[in-house]
């Protein structure tokens, strides 16, 4: 690879990189929404007075304004990374087939219980939402919020272990005699704990907006106290927030860091050499950008509006960039003629036309929902 990606390959798979890398980031996005978010509530569950002290210390944090937040969004978010993974997926059966497939299978029964593990998650996180569960024990409480967090590890684990698995093509004969999918643990705990950590600065912007929404709303909360100054506890929950995404975020890029070192030097070359040498300079700049304005929304009282801006779109630069260097150790390490021959078949077959009329009727119907929820929110 000697220009920068996905620059100089041929047409046709220079388009599938480019799709399959935005449509993952929106996947990604939603799906850092659920991760970070289930791990959250799971650790408010389990914690319920860590701010005793403070001037809400008689609040519990499940009652909290982000444990609220996300207790309603989450089943929706969920929806949306699953409906979100779907274009990715589609994608990546076109650029790696062979790879993706066979990875798949050896995972076996891993791979099979995804889904399972999916369907039992969606509606675990409808009972966290109802009301009916602040009257059941803490014991059964905390138990359903590590169940629900516990399943999407699971099935971080899994993508990843499968991404792994089909990068390495000399590892499947033993994979498929001794059922071991994990070649090397060091990579793959790097690389996962990449991908959690990773997932809270984005879970957290996310949040920031729904905190600011949340500001003229607080009404519909008296029921939990009406002695509560809502509007100091929101504020005081975005720096929370803005903190824990901060420390996140400097801690993912320290293992992606490490990550980087268990890679092969054919791989680490081409990922400091012309074709990833600037994604890299985007990621750092992206990177900057959102530690510098998730430092001045932690100092603010109010929350500054242009800083969360800037914070979002970095997000997704920075996301952009690291799907764009995920791609160029992936395309290292694949039989790049297969991957040209198998875009060019697609691209001769078409759907394009089909791919886009759907994509629009679904984020039309998304938007359609989200309209009629706030539309009976308003006040
Ligand atoms: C909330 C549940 C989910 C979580 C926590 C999750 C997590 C992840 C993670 C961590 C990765 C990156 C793997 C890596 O690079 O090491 C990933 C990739 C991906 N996910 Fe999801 N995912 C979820 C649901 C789904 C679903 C239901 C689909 C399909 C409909 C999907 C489609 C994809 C695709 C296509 C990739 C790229 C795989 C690759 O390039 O090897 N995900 N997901």
């Amino acid at each position: 690879m000697n220009q920068m990606f996905p620059i100089g390959f041929e047409g046709p798979l220079a388009f599938y990189l480019v799709v399959y890398v935005l449509t993952l980031v929106v996947h990604v996005f939603l799906m850092a929404y659920v991760l970070a978010g289930s791990l959250w509530l799971a650790w408010v569950t389990v914690f319920p007075k860590a701010t005793a002290g403070s001037i809400h210390g008689e609040i519990p944090r499940t009652k909290h304004p982000a444990a609220r937040i996300l207790r309603d969004w989450l089943p929706f978010a969920l929806s949306g990374a699953i409906t979100a993974g779907v274009a990715p997926l589609l994608f990546i059966q076109i650029l790696y087939q062979q790879q993706f497939y066979t990875a798949n299978v050896l995972l076996g029964w891993r791979w099979m219980v995804v889904i399972p593990v999916l369907v039992m998650a969606f509606y675990l996180l409808y009972i966290m939402k109802s009301k009916i569960i602040s009257q059941w024990s803490l014991g059964i409480r905390i138990g359903l919020s590590i169940c629900v967090a516990g399943s999407f590890l699971f099935v971080a684990f899994c993508w990843t272990t499968n991404h792994l698995l089909s990068l390495n093509a000399s590892q499947w004969p033993v994979a498929y005699e001794t059922g071991d999918a994990v070649q090397s643990l060091p990579a793959l705990s790097l690389r996962l704990a990449t991908w959690i950590t990773g997932t809270f600065p984005a879970m957290g912007v996310l949040m920031s907006w729904q905190l600011r929404g949340m500001k003229s709303r607080t009404d519909s909360w008296r029921d939990v106290a009406s002695d509560v100054n809502w509007l100091t506890l929101i504020e005081d929950e975005d720096r929370r927030i803005a903190w824990v995404s901060l420390a996140a975020m400097i801690a993912s890029l320290i293992l992606a860091f490490c990550y980087f070192l268990t890679l092969p030097e054919e791989v680490r070359s081409n990922l400091t050499g012309t074709a990833g040498i600037l994604w890299i300079a985007v990621l750092l700049s992206s990177s900057g950008v959102m530690i510098t304005g998730l430092i001045r929304q932690r100092r603010s009282h109010t929350g500054s509006k242009s800083w969360l801006i800037a914070v979002t779109g970095a997000l997704f630069v920075q996301l952009t960039a690291a799907a764009s260097l995920r791609e160029i150790i992936r395309l290292t390490q694949a039989d790049l003629s297969a991957v040209v021959q198998s875009t060019k078949a697609a691209a001769e077959i078409g759907g394009l036309v089909m791919f886009l009329v759907f994509t629009v009727l679904n984020a039309g119907l998304i938007a359609f929902c989200l309209w009629l929820v706030r539309r009976k929110q308003a006040p």
